[in-house]
C-alpha cells in the first residue's frame, strides 16, 4: 500500500550538524562512478560503483569481459547471476502482466477463492459480493507478505501463509461506505491472513483440503505476550477480549517454523463516530484521525470508535508483530509486544551471534524509524525453557551518523531518560514511537521491507519515497525524494551489536534514463547467491506498471523479470526450498476498477479485478532470478 499520508513525527529529530555538506560529499563519491548507459543496456548505481550490463540487445552476443569504465565502474561480466531476458520498458504496461520470455506464470488464489481449491467462492461478478459469513472462509484481499512453509521437501507442497493488507470499500463492498454492520464485517473478514495448503499437481499449483488451513481476520481471537501483555493500556472498560489483526503488510519467518504478520496502517481503521473525540498526544503521533482511511468501521463497530470510552484502549491493541503457527489451525495468534508498537512493515529475522534471533523492522511513515529486536539469548535454549525468543530481548531504534556509521539505541525503561517519560516497559512499548523520538532516532524516508543477504551478510532496507523531505541528510540524501532508495547496512558483531556501518546501495533516481529504471522500492528478498529481488509500489517511470526486478548485488546488473497490471502493486515474495518456483502478488489490480483491468479474468469480461498470487518459474526449470 502506497500510504503517502500525513506526517505524525513532529519530534524534530535532525541529528546531523552539516547535512548538506555530508550529502554533497557523499553524492560526489557516488557520482564518480556514474557512466552513461549503452543503448538498451541496464545501468545501475550500486554502492560507489556504476555498472553497465553489456547485454545482447543489439549484437546478440553476451559481453564476456569485465573492464573498468570511468572511476570505479565496471562492465558486468556475462554469465553472471542475472541472465534472463529483461522485460523491455515498452512492454511493461497494460491490463495484464508481462513476464520475461524466459519465464512463465500461473495465477493462484485470487481474492474470494475457496481455501481448499473447491468450486465456489467469489469470482469477480461486479453485481455481487461475498456475504460477510462467506468471506470468513474465503481468501482475503490485499495480498501482501507471505511465506511458504515446506511439507516434505517443500518443492511441490507446503503451507502458504499470506497477508491480506487492505481493500478499499469500493473494491470489497462495491460502494464507498458501509451501510450496515454486515458491510463492516465483510470488510473485516477480507482483511487479515490466510493459511492454506498448496500443492503442485499436474504442473500447476493449487490449494488442497487441509486440517491446518484457516482464515485469521479482524474478529479472530488473539492473545498478547511479552512485556506489555496484561498492561492496563491493553484493557478496555468494556472487558472485551483481544481480537483481530489488521493491515497485515509484510512478514517474517522464524527459525522454529512460525509466520509473523506485521500490522502496518492500523490507525486508518479507527474513526470518531460521534464527533466528540480529542486525540491524545500518543494518538496524534500514531496518526489517528476522525475518519481514518474512510473504512467507516467506527459507525457500526464500537471497537473502532475512538470516541467510545468503553473501548478507549482498543487502538493500543494494533500495531504489533503477530506470530502464527502455519501448521496448527488451533493455535491462537500471539501479538509479540517486545517487538514494539508502530506501523510495522515487516520483521526480517536472522540468527545472529550466540544463536540470538534478530529482527529488522521498518516503521513505514514519512520520517519514521528503523528498528531491530535482539532476543535475550540463544533461541533454541530459550524455547527449550518454554520462553519465546520474541518475548524477551532488546528493542533498538536506529540513529544514522553522517560518516557512514550508526548506533542502535535501546528502548528500555532502564534508561533514565525513558523512565522519566514512562512508568514501565509495557507503557513504553505501547508508545514505542514516542520513546524513539526521545532518544533521537533518525527520521527516514518511509522504511519498508528489510532483507538480510546470506551472500554477504549485509542488511538491505527499502526507503520507498518521501515527497515531503525538505532537509536532506546522509542516509536520506534527496529532498524531496520521490523515487526512493535502498540502504545497505553492515550490522557489526553478527547482527547483535549496538553499532553499525551503512551505505547507500542504490538511489532509484539514478536508474532513470536506463533500461533498468524503477522507483518506489518496497518488497525485497536477497537470495543466497547474491541476487536482490526488488518489488515496487508507486507510479513507475516511462509508463511502466509496478514491477519485479532482480539485481546482482556484486555487479549492479539489473533486469526486469515481471510487470503487473495497471494500478497494481507488486509485493510479497516467497520461494520453494529449491528456488525453482517463485511466488509474488499483484495487490489492488486496477485499484479494483473493472474498467481498468479484469485481471485475472479475461479482458472484456467485466469482472472485478482481484488481488492474486502469481506463481513464476523459469521455462527451463532453473533457479528463479537467474
Ligand atoms: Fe504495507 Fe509500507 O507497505
Ligand atoms: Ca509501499
Ligand atoms: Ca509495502
Amino acid at each position: 500500500m502506497d500510504c503517502d499520508n500525513g506526517i505524525s513525527n513532529k519530534s524534530g529529530n535532525r541529528p546531523f550538524q552539516d547535512v548538506l555538506k555530508a550529502r554533497l560529499s557523499r553524492r560526489n563519491v557516488l557520482a564518480k562512478g556514474m557512466i552513461l548507459s549503452a543503448a538498451g543496456f541496464a545501468t545501475a548505481l550500486v554502492g560507489n560503483k556504476a555498472l553497465v550490463q553489456a547485454a545482447s540487445a543489439t549484437t546478440g552476443q553476451e559481453a564476456s569481459t569485465t573492464s573498468t569504465v570511468g572511476s570505479g565502474a565496471t562492465i558486468a561480466q556475462a554469465g553472471g547471476l542475472v541472465n534472463f531476458e529483461s522485460v523491455a520498458i515498452a512492454n511493461g504496461s497494460g491490463p495484464v502482466p508481462t513476464i520475461s520470455e524466459d519465464y512463465e506464470y500461473q495465477v493462484l488464489i485470487p481474492w474470494g477463492s475457496t481455501l481448499d481449491g473447491s468450486a465456489g467462492g467469489y469470482g469477480g461478478d461486479p453485481n455481487t459480493r461475498p456475504t460477510a459469513e462467506e468471506q470468513k472462509n474465503l481468501i482475503g484481499i490485499g495480498h501482501d507478505g507471505m511465506w511458504l512453509f515446506p511439507i516434505g521437501d517443500g518443492n511441490d507442497h507446503g503451507m502458504l501463509a499470506i497477508n491480506h493488507e487492505f481493500g478499499v470499500n469500493t473494491h470489497v463492498l462495491g460502494k464507498p461506505d458501509p451501510t450496515s454492520l454486515e458491510d463492516v464485517r465483510l470488510s473485516q473478514h477480507a482483511h487479515g491472513v490466510s493459511v492454506i495448503e498448496i500443492k503442485k499437481i499436474g504442473g500447476k499449483w493449487q490449494p488442497v483440503k487441509s486440517n491446518n488451513a484457516r482464515r485469521i481476520h479482524v474478529n479472530t481471537d488473539v492473545t498478547f505476550s511479552g512485556p506489555a501483555a496484561g498492561h492496563p493500556l491493553l484493557d478496555n472498560p468494556a472487558g472485551n477480549s483481544p481480537q483481530g489483526t489488521v493491515n497485515n503488510c509484510a512478514y517474517g519467518k522464524t527459525p522454529w517454523g512460525t509466520y509473523l504478520t506485521c500490522e502496518e496502517n492500523f490507525h486508518g481503521y479507527f474513526g470518531d463516530a460521534t464527533g466528540t473525540w480529542t486525540p491524545t498526544d500518543a494518538q496524534d503521533r500514531y496518526g489517528f484521525s476522525t475518519d481514518g482511511f474512510g473504512y467507516g468501521w467506527q459507525n457500526f463497530d464500537p471497537r473502532f470508535d475512538l470516541s467510545n470510552s468503553d473501548y478507549v484502549n482498543e487502538n493500543h491493541r494494533f500495531g504489533w508483530v503477530v506470530e502464527i503457527d502455519p501448521m496448527d489451525a488451533t493455535q491462537t495468534p500471539v501479538k509479540r509486544t517486545a517487538m514494539g508498537r508502530f506501523k510495522h512493515e515487516g520483521a526480517e529475522i536472522t540468527v545472529g551471534r550466540g544463536g540470538r534471533v534478530v529482527a529488522y523492522m521498518g516503521d513505514d511513515e514519512r520520517f519514521d524509524y528503523i528498528y531491530k529486536f535482539v532476543s535475550e539469548s540463544n533461541w533454541r535454549s530459550m524455547r527449550a525453557r518454554g520462553i519465546s525468543p520474541l518475548d524477551r530481548g532488546k528493542l533498538y531504534v536506529a540513529k544514522f551518523n553522517d560518516d557512514g556509521t550508526g548506533e542502535w539505541l535501546e528502548l528500555t525503561i532502564d534508561n533514565p531518560i525513558l523512565s522519566a517519560q514512562f512508568s514501565n516497559q509495557g507503557e513504553l512499548l505501547v508508545n514505542t514511537r514516542l520513546a524513539a523520538d526521545t532518544l533521537g532516532a533518525t527520521p527516514m524516508d518511509r522504511p519498508e521491507w528489510a532483507t538480510v543477504s546470506d551472500f554477504n551478510g549485509k542488511v538491505y532496507f527499502a526507503l520507498t519515497n518521501n515527497s515531503q523531505r525538505t532537509m536532506p541528510d546522509a542516509p536520506n540524501p534527496l529532498a524531496p525524494n520521490p523515487d526512493g532508495h535502498i540502504l545497505e547496512i553492515d550490522d557489526n558483531a553478527r547482527f547483535t551489536g549496538t553499532t553499525f556501518k551503512w551505505d547507500i546501495f542504490i538511489l532509484a533516481q539514478d536508474t532513470r534514463g536506463t533500461e533498468g529504471v524503477f522507483t518506489d522500492p518496497d518488497g525485497m528478498w536477497a537470495d543466497p547467491d547474491g541476487r536482490l529481488f526488488i518489488e515496487t509500489d508507486g507510479g513507475q517511470p516511462d509508463g511502466l506498471n509496478n514491477q519485479l526486478l532482480v539485481v546482482d548485488i556484486s555487479t549492479g546488473e539489473i533486469r526486469r523479470l515481471f510487470t503487473g497490471v495497471f494500478e497494481d502493486e507488486i509485493t510479497g515474495l516467497t520461494v520453494t526450498p529449491d528456488r525453482r518456483t517463485l511466488f509474488i502478488n499483484t495487490q489492488h489490480p486496477g485499484d479494483g476498477d473493472p474498467t481498468v483491468t479484469n485481471f485475472p479474468a479475461n479482458q472484456g469480461s467485466g469482472k472485478v479485478p482481484r488481488d492474486s498470487t502469481i506463481v513464476i518459474r523459469r521455462k527451463d526449470g532453473g533457479i528463479v532470478g537467474s
